[in-house]
């Protein structure tokens, strides 16, 4: 059993952690640690749980721990990190240099050069940075990162795409509540509103796509050099971010040959992988929200409404924010890690 510790752990990603961890046959949570406001405290207490699980008890009777190195046990293998990016900023790499393998959701350190940003169905080749990351800070311990799930919910469609040459992938996003947290967004900013900004996300899809798309050569990844863009907006849904995609290729494609090339993205034998990566739907009105963000038990994505352009194809995907999105894609790569044997 590996002894993993969850960072951020009351939080609307940390309950997602706790969620897939405390059943999962490779995992054993024993560490748990949020703000100072929780530390001392029971799990029990310190959490509000929302999830429509039930609190597992052995969890909800462990004491939550302050987030420093000093403060967590050296017999722990693995640290899933769902901090605040601010803190994840701070703490992550001292946690690293004190030799904790850290996978994590935060979006600091995500571009770093020397940083892997995996989805491992699609890059699990860039895990392989690691010996540059180590080389280069002498950490004894290790940083990987998911991507944004805004990201992570496009790219999996557009690598798909990439084997007819991708160019351009236009992305609008229709994105639920959960995905800014549980204090991100008011119900008196959200009912009966779409927010046409999220601050900061535009930027990442664009960015971390490239680098996901990139080549590794086992010393430096060169990021795609497609031009990806995007515009994103908070709706009022719960879970699940539906996403408009238009991409051209250098090659001629078809709506028929971009959905068998999506149906037949591989997927992994880790535990927590979906036995279909990229569910894609014949009927033009899904993938909805509420019918869909659960395929693959919430790690798979889903595509639809294919239909060809001037100089490509349209479509809209979909996937669950906090699990595909976050939770569930933090702890593939700690799967990636253990069977690659970085952990
Ligand atoms: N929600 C998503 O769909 C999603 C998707 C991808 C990535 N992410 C990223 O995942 C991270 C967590 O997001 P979230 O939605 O779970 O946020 P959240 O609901 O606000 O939870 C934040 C967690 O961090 C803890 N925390 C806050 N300030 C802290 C501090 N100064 N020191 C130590 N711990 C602190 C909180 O503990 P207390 O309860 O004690 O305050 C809580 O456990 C963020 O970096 C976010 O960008 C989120």
């Amino acid at each position: 059993m590996t002894h993993v510790g969850v960072l951020g752990a009351t939080g609307a990603v940390g309950q997602r952690l706790i969620q897939l961890l405390d059943p999962h046959p490779e995992f054993e949570i024993a560490c748990l640690t949020a703000s100072d406001d929780s530390a001392g405290r029971s799990y029990r207490d310190a959490a509000k749980w929302r999830i429509e699980t039930p609190i597992p008890d052995d969890v909800a009777d462990l004491d939550v721990r302050e987030t420093d190195p000093a403060a967590i046990p050296d017999d722990i293998d693995l640290l899933f990190s769902s901090l605040p990016s601010s803190v994840g900023e701070r703490v992550e790499p001292d946690l690293c240099e004190a030799g904790y393998v850290v996978s994590s959701n935060s979006s600091n350190a995500r571009m770093a050069d020397d940083v892997p940003l995996t989805i491992p169905e699609l890059n699990h080749d860039h895990l392989d940075l690691l010996k540059v990351q180590r080389d280069e800070r002498g950490w004894d311990g290790a940083l990987v990162k998911n991507p944004n799930c805004s990201t992570i919910t496009a790219v999996p469609t557009l690598a798909a795409l990439d084997t007819f040459g991708l160019e351009t992938a236009h992305v609008a996003t229709l994105q639920a509540v959960s995905g800014g947290g549980y204090s991100g967004v008011t119900s008196m900013e959200i009912i009966d509103n779409v927010l046409p900004h999220i601050g900061g996300e535009e930027e990442k899809i664009e960015t971390e796509s490239r680098k996901l798309l990139g080549n590794f050569d086992g010393a430096e990844l060169d990021h795609h050099d497609a031009d990806v863009a995007a515009s994103c907006n908070r709706v009022p849904t719960l879970d699940g971010h539906l996403e408009n995609v238009w991409a051209e290729t250098s090659e001629a494609i078809t709506a028929e040959d971009a959905a068998t090339a999506m149906r037949e993205a591989p997927s992994l034998d880790l535990h927590s992988s979906p036995d279909q990566f990229i569910e894609v739907f014949e009927e033009p009105d899904r993938p909805q929200p509420r019918l869909d963000r659960m395929v693959g038990d919430g790690m798979g994505v889903a595509a639809g409404g294919l239909r060809e352009t001037s100089n490509g194809v349209q479509y809209n995907c979909l996937a669950h924010n906090t699990l595909r999105g976050a939770a569930g894609a933090s702890v593939l790569n700690g799967e990636l890690l253990v069977e690659q044997g970085w952990v």
